[in-house]
């Protein structure tokens, strides 16, 4: 069996080869038959495997893979569904290539489908996912120094913000400019406290069917009237998605910060934020500590044509108290990544110049999971 030669595309006066398409992606695209022998691998999925084109058509992916590798259970599912599956966070590892953590896609072709695409994309996101998994540990520092400070600090400013108060009556001009200090730094400072009691563990969360477009029409409208007065706002939303199983005002918070943040990156004039919403079928994750795996076919993003994040920022874009703002506290994106963790959910960081997109992934309620929309898909 052979893969047919794509037929070229015209864009405009430019032909468009869908061969350079397919070896310029940056992720590794193969081909397998229904033997699961490969019959064509890009020079991406050359480099991943550290194998030669040559040493790797007509031989059976097992050869480079173990056969008891993730990635096998997610291609014999594609197969029996004869439909697309994507999964984050798979561990692709052997002594030849090393151990690598990628978000793995499988796409049967062909009618009836005897060839299957298989492309495999090392993964910031599943890092940061990793990531977010190991800053839990961080936030739940950080919940037991809130819960700490909440007593420790807010206590004793609250009885320090009453004592300048009362010195304010008999103050004279001068001194009064004193107390108002007093009392404007204890309200900051009782202002940082209540958002770091954000992240204090008070157990499962309540949970119902959302409508997700209600809660970022919300957010836009908050932007628009506040912070975000400056940017034009695009909304491309898929009306018939199914309702997110998830907090209302904890989904709020998240896009509240991430709008936020995009807000405050994006030019002064010119500034855009895109919101996005679509359903992506076949996205799963492992629930950790269990052989379940949740689907996640909710996808909403947020994207700025600010300067984007530079490289060395993104390794610890959600740990708590990193930040480049003169003002800033670094906790936005830690709350983000607890919330979207706590809803078993996930978040995605792609930045560059332009074009950064924060893409998070939600379940949908269970009740509606085997009736919604089996058969469409969105990007
Ligand atoms: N859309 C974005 N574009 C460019 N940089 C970003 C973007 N989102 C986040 N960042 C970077 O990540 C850092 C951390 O963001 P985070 O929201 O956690 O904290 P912060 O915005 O600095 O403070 P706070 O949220 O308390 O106001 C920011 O300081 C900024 O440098
Ligand atoms: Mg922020």
């Amino acid at each position: 069996m052979t893969v047919r030669q794509p037929k070229s595309q015209h864009m405009g006066a430019e032909r468009i080869d869908p061969w350079q398409v397919v070896n310029a992606l940056p992720e590794a695209v193969l081909v397998l038959d229904s033997d699961g022998v490969i019959r064509f691998v890009n020079p991406d999925a050359q480099r991943f495997l550290a194998a030669g084109e040559s040493m790797l058509l007509g031989h059976p992916l097992t050869d480079w893979l173990p056969a008891d590798s993730p990635i096998f259970s997610l291609i014999r599912q594609a197969r029996v569904e004869g439909s697309s599956m994507s999964e984050y966070g798979l561990t692709l590892e052997t002594p030849r290539i090393g151990a690598h953590l990628v978000m793995a896609s499988v796409a049967p072709m062909g009618d009836p489908p005897r060839l299957l695409a298989l492309s495999i994309r090392e993964i910031s996101i599943a890092r940061r996912f990793d990531t977010q998994f190991s800053h839990r540990n961080a936030a739940r520092s950080v919940s037991a120094m809130s819960a700490m400070l909440a007593h420790e600090v807010k206590n004793p400013l609250s009885g320090i913000r009453g004592a300048a108060q009362l010195l304010e009556q008999s103050a004279g001009e001068r001194d009064r400019e004193l107390t108002q200090l007093i009392c404007d730094e204890a309200d900051r400072i009782v202002a940082l406290v209540n958002r770091m009691e954000a992240f204090a563990d008070s157990g499962p969360i309540d949970r119902e069917a959302i409508n997700i477009h209600q809660v970022l029409e919300r957010v836009r409208r908050l932007a628009e009237s506040g912070f975000a007065r400056h940017v034009h706002f695009v909304e491309r939303y898929d009306p018939s998605l199914p309702p997110v199983f998830g907090n209302r005002d904890q989904l709020v918070q998240v896009y509240l910060n991430l709008v936020k943040n995009a807000a405050e990156a994006v030019p002064a004039n010119g500034g855009e934020i895109i919101i996005e919403t679509g359903y992506q079928r076949g996205v799963s994750i492992a629930v950790p500590g269990t052989n379940q795996r949740t689907n996640l076919p909710l996808a909403i993003t947020i994207r700025d044509n600010g300067p984007g994040i530079p490289e060395d920022l993104q390794e610890h874009l959600f740990d708590p108290f990193v930040t480049t703002k003169k003002n800033g506290t670094g906790l936005g994106l830690a709350l983000v990544a607890k919330v979207i963790g706590d809803h078993g959910g996930v978040i995605e960081c792609q930045s560059r110049p332009r074009r950064t997109i924060f893409k998070t992934w939600l379940p949908m309620h269970p009740d509606l999971e085997t009736s919604v929309r089996p058969e469409t898909e969105a990007a």
